[in-house]
C-alpha cells in the first residue's frame, strides 16, 4: 500500500513538473511566456512573486553577516550602487594594460555594419581569469553585494559558464552625431532585462561623461510595487517585447522622468539590479567608452544558494 502511494505521488510530481516546466515553461527563466491565456490569468505576476519568494529563501540559507551594511541598504533602496576609485592606482593601471592587450583580440559585434559606431568585445573564460580580473571578482565589498543581490554563493566554476559572463567592451563613435545605427540601438531604450533580479557590473576604464554613453538607471524601478506589477502584467498580455522597452512600457514617462545618468571618472564601478529600468545613453561627438563588464543571471526558481 505504502509503495503504491509512493508511486502515485511520484507520478503526480513528474506530471506537474512536465506541465509547469517543459510544456508551459512557467518556472523557467523565459522573460515572458508566449501564451496569451496564461498571461491573461496573471501567470507573469505569479512567476514574479514565486521567484521573489525563492530569492528571499535563498538569502536566509546564505550566511550574510552584514545585511544592514550601508552598501546593501543603498543597493536595496535604489537598485544600484556606484563606487568611485574602486581599485588602487597600481591595480587600475594593471587592468588598463590588460584591456589594451586584449583589445587586439576584440570582436566587432556589429560585424562592420555601422562603421560610425563600433562596439568591440572580449569575453573571458570565467575559469581562466587573469590575476587582476580574479582580484576584482573576488573583492570582498563587491562579493558581499553580488551574493546578497543573487542570494547565491559566488563561485567561478565550469557549471556557471552560462550564468556568469565577464567581458571587456569598447564603444566608439567616429562621427559627431550618428543617426543610423544609434537610434536603432535597443540598448539606448529604457528597459528591464527580465522579470526577476539580475545583477550587472559596469566598470568605467575611461572618464565617462554625458556624451560618452553613460549607464542610465531609474532609481527604485527594481522595486516590486503596484506600478511594476501592472507594467509586467500589461506587457505580458499586450506586447511582445520581452524586455519592456519604450513603446511597450505603460509607465514609461514615470521611469523616464526619474532616470539618472551615472557619469563617472575612470576607475568608477557601478553594480546594478537590471530588473530595474535602465539603458545606455546615446554616444555623441567622437566619444569613446571603455568598460569591464560582469553579468550574473541564475535560475530564479532554485532554492540552492
Ligand atoms: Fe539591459
Amino acid at each position: 500500500m505504502k509503495k503504491k502511494n509512493f508511486f502515485f505521488i511520484s507520478n503526480i510530481y513528474h506530471y506537474l513538473r512536465h506541465l509547469f516546466i517543459i510544456k508551459f515553461g512557467i518556472f523557467t527563466s523565459e522573460k515572458v511566456l508566449n501564451n496569451f491565456f496564461l498571461n491573461l490569468f496573471g501567470i507573469q505576476v505569479i512567476r514574479i512573486f514565486v521567484s521573489n519568494f525563492f530569492l528571499k529563501i535563498r538569502r536566509i540559507f546564505l550566511f550574510l553577516p552584514k545585511k544592514d551594511h550601508k552598501d546593501i541598504l543603498f543597493f536595496k533602496r535604489n537598485g544600484y550602487l556606484q563606487i568611485n576609485n574602486f581599485l588602487n592606482k597600481k591595480d587600475f593601471n594593471l587592468l588598463k594594460k590588460e584591456f589594451e592587450n586584449k583589445s587586439k583580440k576584440f570582436k566587432d559585434i556589429y560585424k562592420g555594419k555601422s562603421r560610425d559606431k563600433i562596439v568591440d568585445k572580449f569575453k573571458f573564460d570565467i575559469t581562466k581569469r587573469s590575476k587582476i580580473i580574479k582580484k576584482i571578482s573576488e573583492d570582498k565589498r563587491l562579493k558581499n553585494l553580488i551574493e546578497y543581490a543573487e542570494g547565491k554563493k559566488l563561485i567561478f566554476k565550469d557549471k556557471y559558464k552560462k550564468n556568469i559572463f565577464i567581458w571587456f567592451e569598447r564603444i566608439v563613435l567616429n562621427t559627431k552625431n550618428s543617426i543610423d545605427g544609434i537610434n536603432k540601438d535597443p540598448q539606448t531604450l529604457l528597459h528591464r532585462d527580465t522579470f526577476y533580479q539580475t545583477t550587472k557590473i559596469i566598470f568605467y576604464l575611461n572618464d565617462v561623461n554625458t556624451k560618452s554613453g553613460p549607464f542610465v538607471y531609474s532609481p527604485g524601478s527594481h522595486k516590486l510595487n503596484i506600478r511594476k506589477i501592472l507594467t509586467e502584467y500589461l506587457n505580458s498580455i499586450l506586447n511582445k517585447d520581452k524586455c519592456i522597452r519604450y513603446k511597450n512600457n505603460f509607465f514609461y514617462d514615470h521611469y523616464k522622468r526619474n532616470e539618472l545618468p551615472l557619469v563617472g571618472k575612470a576607475n568608477s564601478l557601478i553594480i546594478t539590479n537590471t530588473n530595474g529600468f535602465h539603458r545606455r545613453e546615446k554616444i555623441r561627438n567622437f566619444s569613446e567608452r571603455k568598460t569591464l563588464r560582469f553579468s550574473f543571471r541564475f535560475n530564479p526558481f532554485t532554492l540552492i544558494s
